[in-house]
């Protein structure tokens, strides 16, 4: 029987997650397929029941369920636990269990370009799931500190907490508030959704230098607002779509037991945009 996979978020429409996991299902002549699934936010309790009636083999979660996700979830791996949230989700005959690819998909690209994350100095805009996993990310490898910048200062609290937990120096400003003190940042990382509409992003060019790393989670367009403002500066550039290739791999081999077909799903997402 095809087994059925797919992506649960709200909005979705834009997701390249389809594109991506038909691709290496098709390398690898799998009898699967990928869906894209819209959940608005408060109907996530409805949507999982409608998954578990087509018997969904395994699902990914995004914006904005990926917190939420973890109440209905039977069983979480460590990363999940530590961070708050899960990206990916088996199903074993109603039994959910939720991992988190994000931390490691988000780290991968740092690590293929070797960029120094000890001791560095880190601006991380937004305070969703995905803000967990890359705070998690940061303090496991021994960033110096982290200022968070959220429209919603009480979500960003929680962040500053668990940063600090973790042994990170950590500070939250308000969206509205952050200026910045001119310190030029080693990291600048935007885990909000801001640019996927093709908005300005909210960030002084003088905090960015070509000493600096600009990291857009938000991987349509390509060229969002800050990735440009990174290149204006001469600063290393790091893409959204590689996140979504790192994650996307770790979950299709947790999923299939296998290694996946990485250049295939590469493949996918570059003619995504074409
Ligand atoms: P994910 O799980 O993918 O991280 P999320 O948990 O819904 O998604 O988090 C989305 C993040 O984008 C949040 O930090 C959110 O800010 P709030 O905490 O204030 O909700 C941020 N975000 C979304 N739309 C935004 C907008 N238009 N302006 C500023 N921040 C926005």
């Amino acid at each position: 029987m095809t087994k059925t996979f797919a992506v649960i978020g709200d909005p979705i429409d834009h997701s390249l997650s389809p594109n991506i996991h038909n691709a290496a299902f098709r390398e690898l002549d799998l009898d699967c397929t990928y869906i894209a699934y819209k959940i608005p936010k408060n109907e996530l309790n409805y949507g999982l029941d409608a998954l578990k009636k087509i018997k969904i083999s395994g699902f990914n979660v995004t914006i904005p369920h990926k917190i939420d996700i973890m109440k209905f979830l039977d069983g979480t791996d460590e990363d999940s636990k530590l961070i708050g949230a899960s990206n990916t989700v088996t199903n074993l005959n109603g039994v959910l269990t939720g991992y988190n690819t994000d931390m490691q998909g988000f780290l991968d690209p740092i690590i293929q370009r070797e960029l120094d994350i000890k001791n560095s100095n880190i601006l991380l805009y937004g305070a969703g799931g995905a803000a967990r996993a890359i705070i998690v990310a940061f303090a496991k490898q021994n960033a110096k500190k982290i200022t968070i910048v959220n429209r919603t200062i009480e979500k960003g609290k929680e962040l500053e907490e668990l940063g600090k937990k973790l042994g990170l120096n950590s500070e939250i400003i308000s969206l509205e508030n952050f200026e910045g003190n001119k310190n030029k940042y080693d990291f600048v990382i935007n885990s909000t959704s801001i640019g996927m509409k093709n908005e300005i992003f909210p960030i002084s060019q003088d905090l960015i230098d070509e000493n600096s790393v600009v990291y857009d989670i938000v991987y349509k367009p390509i060229n969002t607002d800050l990735i440009k403002k990174g290149k204006n500066v001469n600063a290393t550039i790091i893409y959204g779509y590689e996140m979504l290739l790192g994650q996307a791999v770790r979950s299709f081999e947790i999923w299939m037991d296998k290694k996946a077909p990485y250049s295939a799903m590469k493949k996918a997402i570059l003619g995504g945009f074409s």
